[in-house]
């Protein structure tokens, strides 16, 4: 018989969320929401202490970072990426999403172009927008029992008008944490083509078996690769603050950084006073409560697996190594758009996958108590059930 450790944090109480502004909750408000990749968990005690002490201050004007956030950031990246903070490279940032966005503008003006791999988290395949650049895109493709970069088909597809490449690691559909050796090799590409590495690590710290599958960070490359990269972290995944809106970059590349920032203009509001002290709590203090996270969602991982696997006819998925996100594969469903199908016949909000740049795939978010994870499951699997 298995005894799992005892939990001294709640994972299992259903909190009610609509009707707060969730926009997980509230967008469409008669389905049962699995999409956005916010989590069902009220956040770590430690994060809400330090918010309830800096509500209690009162005043809330302009902020910036203090000193407690830098420590926790320079103790964070030691500890747990092994890598030393140079205060000059830091830039903090109220969102990833509006860095993603800052690169964007920042190095490909002129209508150059913007590489990045599929399915990938939409804004991927979105910010060149906001600057006229023209998009390229590489599928990755299933080896080795894995998701891999199509090395190949990446040499094919990229031009010297190709100015960076964005990089979602942990990746956000596909839940695969890529090797040393990719993330070496994928600089060394940039490098060859003179790209900058955008590197967006905000699930870093939702991985379940770091033993087997460490992540390593772009910060960790080689200096003559890491002068070609910009690196985006964020507490916000792991720790359930996105709604507080913070995240930071480390670029040490003078000229890059420089490039970076000056394409803010006066596009970004101050970053929110409590959000500086949310990420100091979370780096600081936070760890337990992500130690205990990660046990919680990888039984709830393994569960979900095994259902779509055994009990879902027509579905399939390959068992995530990061994030609380479930890539889910649809196309042997028989149905046009299954994020439709699942939202008219199991009254639920699933990520379409078309949004990630691949039809026929739903992305389903499993951060949340099991009871809610399986009665969402139960659903799907009712409709499949229905339709057969
Ligand atoms: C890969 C990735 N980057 C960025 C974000 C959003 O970051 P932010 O809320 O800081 O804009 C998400 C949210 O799902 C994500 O999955």
């Amino acid at each position: 018989m298995h005894f799992s450790a005892r939990m001294i944090f709640d994972f299992d109480t259903v909190v009610r969320r609509r009707a707060t502004g969730s926009i997980k909750y509230d967008r469409k408000p008669a389905l049962d929401p699995f999409w956005v990749a916010d989590m069902d968990f009220v956040s770590a005690p430690v994060i809400l202490q330090a918010l309830h002490q800096r509500v209690d201050h009162g005043i809330f004007g302009y902020s910036q970072a203090h000193r407690g956030v830098i420590d926790s950031i320079r103790m964070y990246l030691g500890n747990r990426r092994k890598v030393e903070l140079d205060e000059d490279h830091l830039i903090h940032l109220g969102g990833l999403v509006p860095a993603l966005s800052l690169a964007a503008r920042a190095f490909c003006k002129d209508g150059a172009e913007l590489m990045t791999c599929t399915p990938v988290y939409p804004p991927f395949l979105n910010v060149h927008r906001d600057v006229g650049a023209k998009l390229l895109t590489v599928d990755h493709v299933f080896i080795n029992d894995r998701w891999e970069f199509d090395w190949e088909k990446m040499e094919q597809a990229v031009s010297e008008r190709t100015r960076i490449f964005l990089l979602c690691n942990p990746q956000n559909s596909l839940g695969r944490v890529f090797s040393q050796a990719e993330i070496v090799k994928l600089a060394e590409f940039c490098e060859r083509h003179g790209m900058i590495l955008v590197s967006d690590e905000i699930h870093c710290d939702l991985i379940f078996d770091e033993q087997a599958t460490p992540h390593y960070s772009a910060l960790e490359l080689p200096a003559h690769l890491a002068k070609l990269s910009i690196t985006m972290l964020s507490p916000s995944k792991t720790w359930n603050i996105a709604g507080l809106g913070y995240a930071f970059a480390i670029i040490p590349d003078d000229s890059v950084r420089r490039k970076f920032s000056a394409a803010r203009g006066h596009t970004l509001a101050e970053i929110n006073a409590l959000a500086y002290y949310a990420a100091e709590a979370a780096y600081k203090d936070g760890e337990s409560w992500r130690l205990e996270l990660i046990e919680y969602l990888r039984e709830n991982r393994d569960t979900l697996v095994k259902f779509i696997n055994h009990e879902c006819e027509g579905l399939s998925i390959h068992s995530p190594e990061a994030t609380y996100l479930a890539w889910i594969d649809a196309r042997q469903l028989g149905v046009d758009n299954p994020a439709n199908f699942f939202e008219q016949e199991a009254g639920l909000f699933l990520s379409d996958g078309v949004l990630f740049g691949w039809p026929g795939y739903v992305r389903f978010n499993f951060g949340c108590p099991r009871t809610r994870m399986l009665e969402g499951l139960e659903k799907m699997k009712a409709a499949i059930v229905k339709k057969r």
